[in-house]
């Protein structure tokens, strides 16, 4: 190869390097034309490879709805499914180039069982290009479109009222539109709201300015996102930098590596590391293997630091005189991803930046209707479900508000058995300082208490169907244990509904409060000092767990009281099998709500061979 050629690449290659990156999303549904319109963007920016426009040529013969012409919108409804049921299903990325910019499109599909793909999308997005056909006006997947967008962070907003050809190129049409919209988003944070009438299917005002619309005199769409100032406000920010892992390669070298979320930093800059707080200065920062004068946000860099302090994985390096808040109590927007509905009290791993605590919602205020924005109350929150809530975490959070910076005021939430991302949330503001927080240190304490009563304290926690055993097992066992002298105390499910628990009923999250409540107070009993027994339905592998967590490794013992469902369905002391089976009770495990049976108890007794007596006396020997 020449070195002629060989220059123009490097060229060629710097010069895609310098250019900066804009990404957006398309909102609206197949039938505004939004695939047509991204295709049309990328066809003429010539972000199509030959063998792709082949094969496109052959795909419009068969699927098309052009007749005889290159149908556009195959180029983005990439999957089989989907062109055959003409829809887009997921988030698809696409990239294109200008001479100016370089582009990432997400393209997510309209309708409102896909919010979630939707968020997703937009959370990593500058702008949005929001589709109206000009035939229907504003419709309620316009405003849905925009709310999701307005509340993932979305400040810029293009308003691409297509099919501008089949209303005659109106300008009274486009300005009834305009009109209509802006007064809808006056209440959401837009910074930049430009309208543009065009057609995607002709290329009116997509990349060129059309003859048809001499009353327009804007940009066409690719010249406005040619042109279009994007600020960042994490740019303005002050220094952020998450820790994502310390690289030691020898002794001499201790570098904290991570994507600066916030900021900029030089060498000398004063730096903080939370939570801890100790104070630092910037010693090097290191871009890959070169050291550079500085780095700015988006930058994935690695510092080193004057002294030697101890920072991990999850800790933040801030700007020292500009520290953002700590926090273990939020309000925030949560976005429910999982088909399984989100309980309010049941535990979900907490990703925010690199750091992971355990993280429940103690209270869901409202959820938020995504098509009219109204506040509705909720017990639970479904898939696509929107919500403000209150979030408690473990361990205190380095955040910023969302608004103020994307990378450290969102998080996921995901599912301690499954990993499943079950939720997106967006921080609001804290509802309380972690510094404020301090356990109240007392003198006597568990051994202490233990010691007096002569006894390892436990919780010992019976789950089984209604009807399986338990509490008939757990009152003998506690019966011998009391001979025994110990100091015992038998929570029992019927018993605690009557009192404590009267407010609650048995829909899934009413039982994970059950749970939740009884457990924190088996604690409390543990902590006393006392042995204490828990006779639960308890029938969720999560909410056992979370009781399991409470406690230490030797302090809980599960006892799986294992009657098969027949059986407990014969038995039917107390008539309840028969009523669910009737219909007269809703929500009866094993019936029509599920018990999910644990795989690894400490012990597992079989009631349909032996008596409640010889159950007790094997648990008392496990126990030891
Ligand atoms: S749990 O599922 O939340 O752990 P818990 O053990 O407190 O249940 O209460 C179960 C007891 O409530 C059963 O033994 C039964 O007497 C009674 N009960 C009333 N309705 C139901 C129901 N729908 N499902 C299960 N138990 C019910």
């Amino acid at each position: 190869m020449d070195t002629l050629q060989a220059l123009d690449i490097a060229t060629f290659l710097d010069t895609q390097r310098h250019k900066d990156t804009v990404r957006f999303i398309t909102c609206g549904s197949v039938d505004d034309g939004k695939s047509t319109l991204i295709g049309r963007l990328l066809f003429e920016s010539k972000a199509i490879f030959d063998d792709q426009l082949a094969s496109l040529e052959a795909d419009s013969r068969q699927y098309g709805t052009q007749g005889e012409r290159v149908d556009l919108a195959l180029l983005v409804d990439g999957l089989q499914a989907e062109r055959e049921q003409g829809i887009t299903i997921d988030v698809a990325y696409r990239f294109f180039a200008t001479d100016r910019r370089r582009y990432i499109v997400a393209d997510t599909p309209g309708h409102e069982q896909y919010t979630r793909n939707m968020a997703t999308g937009a959370s990593t997005a500058d702008l949005a290009v929001i589709l109206i056909d000009a035939r229907k006006g504003v419709l309620t997947q316009t405003r849905r479109h925009s709310r999701i967008a307005a509340m993932m962070g979305i400040r810029y907003v293009v308003l691409a009222i297509n099919k501008m050809d089949l209303v005659g190129f109106s300008e009274a049409t486009f300005n009834e539109i305009v009109a209509d919209y802006r007064q809808f988003a006056a209440g959401f944070d837009f910074h930049d709201l430009q309208a543009i009438p065009l057609s995607g299917l002709e290329g009116d005002n997509v990349l060129q300015a059309s003859p048809l619309t001499p009353w327009y005199s804007g940009p066409s769409l690719m010249q406005y996102l040619d042109t279009v100032e994007i600020r960042d406000p994490r740019e303005r920010g002050a220094l952020r930098l998450p820790v994502q892992w310390v690289n030691r390669p020898n002794l001499d070298f201790r570098g904290f590596c991570g994507r600066l979320a916030g900021g900029s930093v030089r060498p000398g800059d004063a730096v903080r590391v939370l939570p801890s707080g100790v104070q630092t200065r910037v010693k090097a920062v290191y871009a890959g293997f070169e050291e550079v004068a500085q780095a700015s946000t988006g930058d994935a860099i690695t510092l080193t630091l004057t002294d030697e302090v101890d920072a991990s994985r999850g800790d933040v390096l801030v700007a020292a005189d500009l520290p953002p808040e700590v926090a273990d109590q939020f309000e925030a927007r949560l976005l429910w991803m999982s088909e399984h509905a989100m309980a309010p009290g049941r535990q979900y791993l907490l990703k925010l930046a690199t750091k992971e605590v355990t993280a429940t919602v103690t209270e869901i205020k409202y959820r938020v209707d995504v098509n009219t924005g109204a506040h509705l109350a909720a017990k639970t929150l479904a898939l696509n479900g929107i919500a403000t809530v209150s979030l408690s975490t473990s361990a205190p959070l380095v955040f910023e508000p969302y608004q103020v910076n994307r990378s450290l005021g969102s998080f996921i939430l995901i599912d301690k058995l499954t990993f499943e991302t079950v939720g997106a949330g967006m921080i609001e503001f804290a509802l309380r300082r972690a510094s404020n927080i301090h356990w109240q240190a007392l003198e006597l304490n568990k051994a202490t208490r233990a010691a007096q009563k002569h006894q390892a304290p436990k919780c010992i926690w019976f789950t089984g169907l209604s009807g399986s055993g338990k509490s008939t097992i757990a009152n003998l066992l506690e019966k011998r244990m009391h001979a025994e002298g110990k100091h015992t105390y038998l929570l029992d499910g019927d018993n605690v509904r009557h009192g404590l628990n009267r407010d609650l009923g048995f829909t899934e999250a009413d039982r994970v409060e059950n749970i939740r409540r009884v457990a924190e107070v088996a604690k409390l009993m543990v902590d006393a000092g006392l042995v204490v027994l828990v006779s639960f339905i308890s029938p969720f592998r999560s909410e056992r767990r979370m009781a399991r967590e409470l406690f230490a490794e030797c302090e809980f013992v599960e006892v799986f009281v294992d009657t098969p469902i027949e059986e407990c369905e014969k038995r039917d002391v107390k008539g309840l099998y028969a009523k669910a089976r009737k219909g007269d009770l809703k929500n009866f495990t094993g019936i029509d709500s599920p018990y999910e049976a644990p795989d690894a108890p400490e012990i597992r007794v079989l009631t349909t061979q032996h008596t409640a007596e010889v159950c007790a006396e094997q648990i008392l020997k496990s126990l030891g």
